[in-house]
């Protein structure tokens, strides 16, 4: 077994919960910074991390971190690795930059740079030039250069673990998987318990705590993974023990969940959401309106989770105030006691509706949901 180092990319404000769940994962311990973390493990770690996690967006191999002072000495510090290992001759390769700080060069500079040091450490070392594609790379190289420090890593995920591939009905304001994930694990949710998220949209709380408490790791519908071509991968290995994963899932999901809805076309494609991602069975779909108590189904709510809109892409008539104060004052009605994970970029107005409704807020957070800030609170009901 090989040890590797490894760095993942996660939504800024999560990075916590993220070395949790890698802890939980590998048994190792993780360390957060900003947008990622770091930790390490067996370089075959990377199956069951694309597989299972429910909170990293890409899985990386470390290849460099330090310090660098200009172009040049990013070139010598890339070019004084290996290459051998992780590409074949015949392989395509890309870089894929990000810079934050001020320097005199842009993004589009430091791939330029990187790119020619790969190439030219591997046409001393192989004797071969490697070739670009910048579209369609067999591997693809991360490189952040922040400030002064510099990190290189190979992408074993390829596109954004976010995207789980059972998204056939795409809300217009959904959340990401990831963050709605981490909220699930702020809120404690597990085996036993009872959920509901009242304002669901297509459906990605309750479906991502279906998978959960099923045991279905929310990877499982992706077969686009970045590993599979990276020669030190085996694919056989990686399917042999995805079987194997399979294998494990409940028979019969062993915890209450509820989606709740107003709109009938947003519902249905939480329903078809749910079939895609192998857990309508395990979910209790109902239209109905948050804020009114008697819709909500029956039956006692141990956590609710919810992403209510912000009010910047509001619903045509509706008013963000009236809605989180009439939402909050039936949720004192119908779920007194519960906790409440939700995430709004409308936090006064939430504020103002947990103080009417006298619902205390345990622990708050900021969050990078896309380009928006927003807020996650845990509250008691
Ligand atoms: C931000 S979206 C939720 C997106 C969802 N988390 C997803 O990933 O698809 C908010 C949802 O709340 C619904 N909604 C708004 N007011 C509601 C109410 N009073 N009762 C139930 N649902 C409501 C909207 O129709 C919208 O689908």
């Amino acid at each position: 077994m090989t040890k590797a180092t490894f760095f993942a990319t996660v939504s800024p404000g999560i990075e916590d919960i993220a070395c949790e769940e890698v802890s939980d994962l590998l048994g190792c311990k993780a360390t957060p910074d900003i947008g990622k973390i770091f930790f390490e493990g067996e370089l075959e770690s990377v199956y069951v991390l694309n597989l299972k996690s429910s909170i990293l967006n890409r899985i990386m191999i470390q290849l460099c971190r330090g310090e660098f002072s200009d172009l040049d000495d990013l070139y010598r510090l890339v070019k004084d690795l290996d290459y051998g290992w992780i590409i074949d001759a015949d392989q395509s390769f890309a870089v894929r930059s990000e810079r934050v700080g001020t320097h005199s060069f842009t993004s589009i500079d430091v791939s330029r740079a990187v790119g020619q040091a790969i190439i030219d450490s591997y046409r001393e070392a192989h004797g071969r030039r490697l070739k670009v594609n910048l579209d369609e790379p067999d591997v693809e190289f991360y490189a952040l250069v922040r400030n002064q420090e510099f990190l290189l890593g190979v992408n074993t995920s390829g596109g954004s673990l976010h995207r789980r591939g059972y998204k056939v009905y795409m809300h217009p304001a959904a959340l990401k998987p990831t963050i709605a994930s981490a909220m699930l694990r702020i809120g404690g949710w597990k085996a036993g318990k009872s959920l509901i998220d009242p304002m669901c949209g297509g459906g990605t709380i309750p479906i991502e705590a279906a998978l959960k408490v099923s045991g279905i790791p929310p990877g499982y519908l992706r077969k686009d993974f970045a590993f599979l071509k990276l020669k030190i991968f085996t694919e056989d290995d990686f399917w042999d023990l995805r079987s194997k994963i399979l294998s494990h899932k409940a028979v019969e999901c062993v915890a209450e969940i509820y989606g709740m809805e107003k709109f009938k076309q947003h519902l249905e494609g939480a329903i078809r959401n749910s079939e895609k991602a192998g857990v309508r069975k395990a979910i209790e779909f109902k239209l109905g309106d948050a804020t009114k108590s008697f819709e909500y189904p029956e039956g006692e709510f141990d956590l609710v989770v919810v992403n209510p809109p912000y009010g910047i892409r509001m619903i045509p008539g509706g008013s963000p105030v009236r809605l989180y104060s009439g939402f909050l004052k039936a949720l004192k009605e119908r779920a007194d006691g519960a906790v409440l994970v939700l995430i709004t970029a409308a936090h006064r107005r939430f504020n103002e509706a947990a103080e009417e409704n006298s619902i205390e807020v345990l622990e708050k957070r900021i969050i990078l949901h896309g380009d928006l800030r927003a807020r996650i609170f845990k509250c008691k009901i």
